[in-house]
């Protein structure tokens, strides 16, 4: 597969369906000059996601796909393809985003897609990880950056940063622990990403040339 060059300036596309906090922590980062990079594009599955009030007000144009509005995945996935492909994005950002992708959606933005989960992969793939988390007992939870391949929650590894579980955690409360890791961990790697640094290839993660462990790199607060 031959390399991909980034352009001068890295083009985002930002893909979300709800708070979009982590969109946020992306726009901080670029607005405080810390990620050289434009997002060109945020685009929400779901019409009433606060992250679109969020793009509004830094003036990054945004829009809705609505997936209720397609009689398939196909379908959806294809829309989505051709607003994402129309700005021609180096990366593409899921922040907070719920879908699941067809492979063939996965297949095309290969090396080029990265997700942040809010648990320590492969732990609590999928939705409810911080409930699952304190059900589990776990000493240990927190966030994963990774690379989307056609698994779900299950890409190459690129970043963790992991909070103590508390005896009195609530599932709300651990949530909010998670998500100030999020928000440190996810600029760095798409800074790393944007720097070209950080690369897929074929399936392994690799960083200035050296070849990640399994569990990415793990992030200290
Ligand atoms: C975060 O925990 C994120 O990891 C998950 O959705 C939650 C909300 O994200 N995917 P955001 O505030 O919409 O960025």
């Amino acid at each position: 597969m031959h390399e991909q060059s980034l352009h001068q300036v890295p083009r985002l596309v930002v893909l979300i369906s709800g708070g979009g906090s982590n969109l946020q922590a992306l726009i901080d980062a670029i607005s405080m000059g810390s990620i050289d990079a434009t997002i060109e594009l945020v685009i929400s599955n779901k019409v009433d996601a606060l992250g679109l009030a969020r793009a509004h007000k830094a003036g990054i144009e945004n829009r809705v796909i609505n997936h209720l509005e397609f009689g398939s995945r196909e379908a959806f996935d294809k829309e989505l393809t051709h607003a994402i492909d129309d700005k021609q994005p180096d990366l593409v950002v899921l922040a907070g985003f719920m879908r699941i992708f067809t492979p063939q959606f996965t297949h095309h933005y290969h090396g080029r897609m990265l997700n942040i989960h809010p648990s320590l992969l492969p732990q609590f793939k999928g939705i409810n990880t911080h409930e699952r988390a304190i059900e589990a007992e776990v000493a240990e939870h927190g966030a994963s950056v990774h690379f989307v391949s056609s698994e779900l929650d299950g890409g190459p590894m690129v970043l963790q940063a992991s909070v103590s579980v508390l005896s009195l955690d609530s599932p709300k409360v651990l949530a909010a622990r998670v998500l100030v890791q999020e928000h440190l961990i996810y600029p760095i790697a798409i800074k790393w990403f944007c720097e070209g640094r950080l690369k897929l290839q074929n399936n392994a993660v690799l960083m200035d040339g050296q070849l990640l462990p399994e569990q990415g790199i793990q992030f200290q607060s």
